[in-house]
């Protein structure tokens, strides 16, 4: 007996010295990231970012700060484990339904005098990095979060792409600036810094406020919490595990969009059946209001009229569009801005619903319901279960959802309230077997991989804004694709074709119904790039978002109608954010092509390697016609075929704030 103790003896003295190693480096599968995790004499956490051997981030501090235990500082490390992931797994939809999860993992187990427990858990991919934290406070049955101290001290300047830190909505005009002259950023936030671009981001946010960026000293920037009404950031259980906190890295600004770090970050999925998941086109009772010759009201303006429905419906049967979209159906609108009491289950009495139900099914065309909140979340939590019945009682399965307004007792949109409160309508969704569409979003941070009914989102200036206001100008198009879309899929609702309103400007219906509206806006595009969008602005329920007599009879309507929104696979070619990006997607043996420029006038050279070798493709070529010009000839467009294989390139040419798009389909 005394032997075998004595031969264990050393084994336990080594496994101990495994477990208080003081190896907390971690490395990427091909060794080009390595992230440093280290404690101070204070037992304080940090962590530091390597890339090719240089630091990309100086030491950063790590940790939270809670009314009620100490979760930064006096931490020990009792054991360090690694493991490394490499699965594949598949999605129902996405940009790439194949994806492949491949990183080292680092857990570091910590605890600290008061009794704190804490799992620093840490994923080095070729693709970036993302850490979490796992809380334990023994005894304690709840937490009062006051703040995180989570940093990212860049080593050295360089750009960035971001829009600023806000608490209510990310409908914000992005900036370019030297990451020194940034003081506070909402995220994706998009560096470029030496020879790496970067995007700071979390991943599988539930329960818990999102991350801001603010600059505490020069280079550096700590989250800042959206907070409570009353100033705090986030209650807890005891035991709380915080959403990822990320940064995607690349050698090309390209290489952000085509990483699947966020989604691999997160949980696979919940809902076990998901066949009534389905990617869709659509158009809808829309425009017209935001463009104000109709009306969300039951007025003589009002857009959703059972008459107006059946043409929607119409259009969208004869044009290979599955889906239309009615806003406006429902009473409350009348309140909208004030009260913000909207019914969700009493449609206005010239929207009959049994009616236009009838004739969606007749012709196979589905339904998305909307549901306006005006950011009067207690009178829709109230009515949610209720009005998703009648909704799914009605045949409806996909669910537009909005919160536009501001939201009751001082809680802010981006908060722990607001968080799980679009988690709740996922949920409640699911149960319902429905797909959510929300726009005033919580910003995406991947859950579709784990709630994949929640398919789209706006959270970004989207097209509304060119309705009555001045407009996105064309880099905010070619800038998204970088930072708000590295989130994931937009429902931007591209497809102006009237660019110029020059069918509503002037008519007797049209009213001012937005303060921002002087009467001048317009879309700030060339046609073909309107067209280039469905592509770029990747939303698995792709929106034709003019108003259907814009289309009718239209040539380059033809894009849409072939286009097709359930994609398989998608690689960015080619871009620089805020100035040109090139984008091709895979839907069955189908090839989509975008390409848009900011207001320079480009020409692109892109090979077309990724098409399946010894095919022949018919190439339709919708360009920007040779003097088109965003500003002075938007509407000049040319449409042209051709005969291509993979071993041919297209030259793309595209006129100032233009674009174009290809559909390449085999012979
Ligand atoms: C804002 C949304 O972004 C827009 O799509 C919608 O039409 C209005 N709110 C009204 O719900
Ligand atoms: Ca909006």
């Amino acid at each position: 007996m005394k032997r075998v103790i004595s031969l264990l003896l050393p084994l336990a003295a080594a496994l101990l010295l495994a477990a208080c190693s003081s190896d907390t480096s971690l490395s990427s599968p091909d060794g080009r990231y390595e992230l440093r995790f280290a404690l101070d004499a204070r037992g304080g956490m940090s962590y530091t970012l390597l890339a090719d051997g240089e630091e990309l981030l100086l030491p950063s501090a790590l940790g939270f700060e809670s009314r009620e235990a100490v979760l930064d500082s006096g931490f020990r490390i009792r054991g360090v484990e690694r493991r490394t992931i490499d699965e594949q797994w598949s999605q129902p939809w996405g940009e790439n339904k194949q994806m492949r999860n491949h990183c080292n993992e680092m857990a570091v187990r910590l605890s600290n005098d008061t009794g704190t427990r804490l799992t620093m858990r840490f994923r080095l991919f070729d693709d970036g990095v993302g850490f979490r934290y796992e809380y334990e406070v023994p005894g304690a049955d709840s937490l009062i979060i006051t703040d995180e101290r989570t940093e990212f001290r860049f080593a050295a300047d360089g750009d960035s792409w971001t829009i600023p830190a806000n608490f209510e909505t990310y409908e914000l005009l992005y900036r370019h600036l030297p990451l020194s002259e940034l003081t506070d950023a909402n995220t994706p936030a998009t560096f470029h810094v030496g020879r790496h671009y970067g995007s700071i981001h979390e991943a599988a946010l539930y329960d818990f406020p999102e991350m801001t960026l603010l600059r505490t000293s020069p280079l550096c920037f700590k989250s800042e919490l959206a907070p409570l009404p009353d100033g705090t950031k986030a209650r807890t259980a005891g035991s709380f595990t915080t959403a990822w906190r990320t940064v995607q890295l690349a050698d090309e600004a390209v290489g952000l969009i085509n990483s699947g770090l966020i989604l691999n970050l997160n949980e696979p999925c919940k809902i076990e059946d998901t066949s009534w998941i389905r990617p869709m086109k659509y158009v809808g009772v829309w425009w017209g209001m935001h463009l104000g010759v109709e009306s969300w009201t039951m007025d003589e303006r009002h857009g959703a009229t059972t008459e107006n429905a059946k043409r929607y419906i119409d259009f969208a049967a004869a044009n290979n569009i599955q889906g239309v979209l009615f806003e406006g159906w429902n009473e409350g609108w009348e309140s909208w801005g004030g009260r913000q009491s909207f019914d969700f289950t009493r449609p206005y009495a010239d929207f009959d619903m049994d009616e236009v139900a009838r004739y969606a099914a007749e012709r196979g065309i589905e339904i998305i319901g909307h549901h306006e909140t005006g950011g009067n979340i207690p009178n829709y939590e109230r009515q949610l279960g209720q009005a998703m019945a009648w909704y799914t009682d009605h045949g409806v399965h996909n669910l537009k959802t909005g919160y536009a307004g501001g939201f009751p007792d001082g809680y802010f949109h981006h908060s722990q309230y607001g968080v799980r409160h679009y988690q709740q309508v996922v949920e409640t969704a699911a149960r319902y077997r429905m797909t959510v569409n929300a726009h005033e979003p919580i910003k995406d941070c991947g859950i579709r991989r784990t709630w994949p009914n929640m398919m789209s989102r706006e959270g970004a200036r989207g097209m509304e804004w060119n309705a009555w206001s001045d407009g996105n100008p064309p880099s905010h198009t070619v800038m998204l694709p970088f930072t708000r879309l590295l989130g994931g899929p937009m429902d931007y609702t591209p497809g102006t074709f009237d660019i110029l309103f020059e069918n509503t400007r002037n008519s007797p219906r049209r009213r001012k119904w937005n303060d921002l509206d002087q009467g001048t806006s317009r879309v700030n595009t060339t046609l073909a790039k309107q067209i280039a969008n469905w592509v770029i602005l990747y939303s698995p329920v792709q929106m034709a978002s003019d108003m259907i007599e814009h289309y009718e009879g239209h040539p380059a309507f033809q894009f849409f109608r072939d286009f097709d929104a359930d994609c398989d696979w998608s690689r960015a070619l080619a871009g620089e954010p805020g100035e040109f990006v090139a984008v091709v997607r895979r839907a069955g043996d189908r090839y989509f092509l975008g390409a848009a420029t900011n207001e320079q006038a480009r020409t692109l050279t892109l090979p077309l390697d990724f098409l399946e070798a010894g095919r022949r493709y018919r190439a339709t070529i919708y360009a920007d016609g040779a003097d088109a010009d965003w500003q002075s000839n938007p509407t000049s467009y040319t449409i042209s075929e051709r005969e291509v294989t993979a071993a041919d390139s297209l030259e793309v040419r595209m006129a100032p704030g233009g674009g174009q798009a290809v559909t390449l389909i085999p012979m």
